[in-house]
């Protein structure tokens, strides 16, 4: 079954909708400039319409059976497989992100769709045995209700499946705010969610660029039970504040600052590959992406010299290209903010000792900074560019230290060939995620999410359906 992908309209009650005034926001590939399309710049009315109609279609859809949703869900899954090619496409062109990984990114947001698929069947409540003998205590599960997300452009596609798709199977609609960088993919992915058969109503996207009005909306309305965000901590904030009001369940995934610890046992060979794979990440645009590597002094130098040589191989260029492994910066915005952490480390006595340079367009020279120290603002704020500072070391307790110093929790990762050191740090590392020997962890299999000011609850794995359920205490008097 071959389904248009291409679409110029927001995606509401089951209608493939312009704004009333017919305005349209344009989107451009930051990697050519390219205008690639326009959708609907749809406002805090048309969000409004989005909320009743998932409200309206609340009842059926969490009447269905587990089994019954499980089967549309695993029909959408399928289909994301089927155009995942196309899909990618649309993705590389819109967000910059090279095309190995825009297909890697189809393979891991469809994959959340499958395992909710599956998890719908498995939202298991408790039986209590009672304090009285005439009584029964039981504990059931419910969906929370209409479910708002509101989701970035660096996954297009995967930080959408990875909300909704739990909502969806837990019986909650869902009323989606993709990001105005990257809505193509976004109604993409809508129009796959049609031809799966989500009823009219369970299943709706909001374009927009007017990202507060619609997103205070949506924080706003009492009839939106819960909202997941995936973003910055400072717009995470915000949103926890308009939400209180209505007192809204959150789930927030927001900004990191990830360290990677080279300790002096590790295997560098494996900490370099780790640090490449997890470091230039799409362009180092991903709140897990290595923020710091902190080295043990007597491998500093082996370290630094191995780390810059394989970055140096990194190949950039058209994002289409199979061959390329990195691509542009989102906006020039982006790219200012990265020249700008060059220059405060350089001016604080930091070496470059590879790129350190614009490269044409909204590219920037993948680049190791060495000399690293906490007086950079690289230290403390998250980069979200392909810039590596490098610090160093000496002891156990100092790396953790220092990996610690910071308000974020959401990822680490360290390399070390000493089991015992493996989990004293393991615990010892104040993050929601710790990568042990690996630098890329994120799956559906298991929960995704941050602790301190990196967010709250969890995403993916069985802990992301909990997100979208209530408990319910039920009492059986007179037994
Ligand atoms: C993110 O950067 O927000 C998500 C990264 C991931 O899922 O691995």
């Amino acid at each position: 079954m071959s389904i248009s992908l291409r679409r110029d309209r927001a995606y509401v009650n089951g209608q493939w909708v312009t704004a009333p005034d017919e305005r349209v926001f344009a989107v451009h590939s930051p990697a050519t400039g390219e205008l690639i399309g326009s959708v609907p710049d749809l406002g805090p009315g048309e969000t409004r319409d989005a909320i009743e109609s998932a409200e309206r279609a609340w009842p059926a859809w969490r009447a269905r059976t587990a089994k019954e949703r499980s089967a549309v869900l695993r029909r959408w899954f399928e289909l994301i497989m089927e155009h995942r090619t196309e899909l990618a496409a649309l993705m590389s062109r819109e967000s910059g992100k090279v095309i190995t990984e825009s297909l890697g990114e189809i393979a891991y947001g469809a994959a959340f769709v499958e395992w909710f698929a599956e998890e719908a069947k498995r939202a298991y409540g408790d039986v209590i045995p009672p304090y009285s003998s005439d009584r029964r205590l039981v504990v059931i599960k419910q969906g929370v209700g209409v479910a708002a997300a509101i989701t970035p452009w660096n996954f297009p596609l995967a930080m959408i499946t990875r909300k909704v798709a739990p909502a969806l199977a837990a019986g909650c609609p869902v009323v989606i705010k993709p990001a105005s960088e990257t809505p193509l993919t976004a109604l993409a992915l809508a129009a796959l969610a049609e031809a799966a058969g989500f009823p009219a109503g369970v299943y709706n996207t909001v374009t927009t660029s007017d990202n507060e009005g619609v997103g205070s909306e949506l924080c706003a309305n009492p009839a939106v039970r819960k909202l997941s965000f995936t973003g910055s901590t400072a717009v995470g904030r915000q949103l926890m504040a308009q939400c209180a009001p209505t007192l809204k369940k959150l789930s927030l995934e927001l900004g990191g600052n990830a360290p990677f610890i080279v300790f002096e046992d590790a295997d560098l060979d494996a900490a370099v590959r780790g640090a490449v794979q997890s470091k230039y990440r799409h362009n180092g645009q991903t709140c897990v992406c290595v923020n710091r590597l902190l080295v043990h002094r007597s491998v500093y130098s082996a370290f630094l010299e191995r780390f810059a040589a394989a970055v140096a191989d990194l190949r950039t260029g058209d994002v289409l290209d199979p061959q390329v492994q990195v691509g542009p910066l989102i906006s020039e915005k982006a790219l200012a903010k990265v020249q700008a952490f060059v220059e405060d480390a350089v001016a604080h006595g930091a070496r470059v000792v590879q790129g350190g340079t614009r490269i044409g367009g909204l590219f920037y020279a993948p680049t190791v900074l060495a000399d690293a120290t906490p007086a950079m603002r690289i230290a403390h704020d998250e980069v979200f560019g392909p810039i590596a500072p490098v610090f160093v070391f000496d002891t156990e307790a100092e790396a953790i230290a220092m990996a610690n110093a910071t308000e974020y929790g959401l990822a680490a990762y360290f390399f070390s060939r000493d089991v015992g050191r493996c989990w004293r740090v393991a615990e010892a590392l104040e993050y929601g995620m710790v990568g042990i020997n690996e630098g890329l962890i994120s799956t559906e299999l298991a929960p995704f999410g941050g602790v301190k000011q990196s967010g709250l609850e969890r995403e993916g794995s069985r802990y992301g359906l909990e997100a979208y359920l209530e408990t319910k205490y039920l009492c059986f008097g007179g037994v």
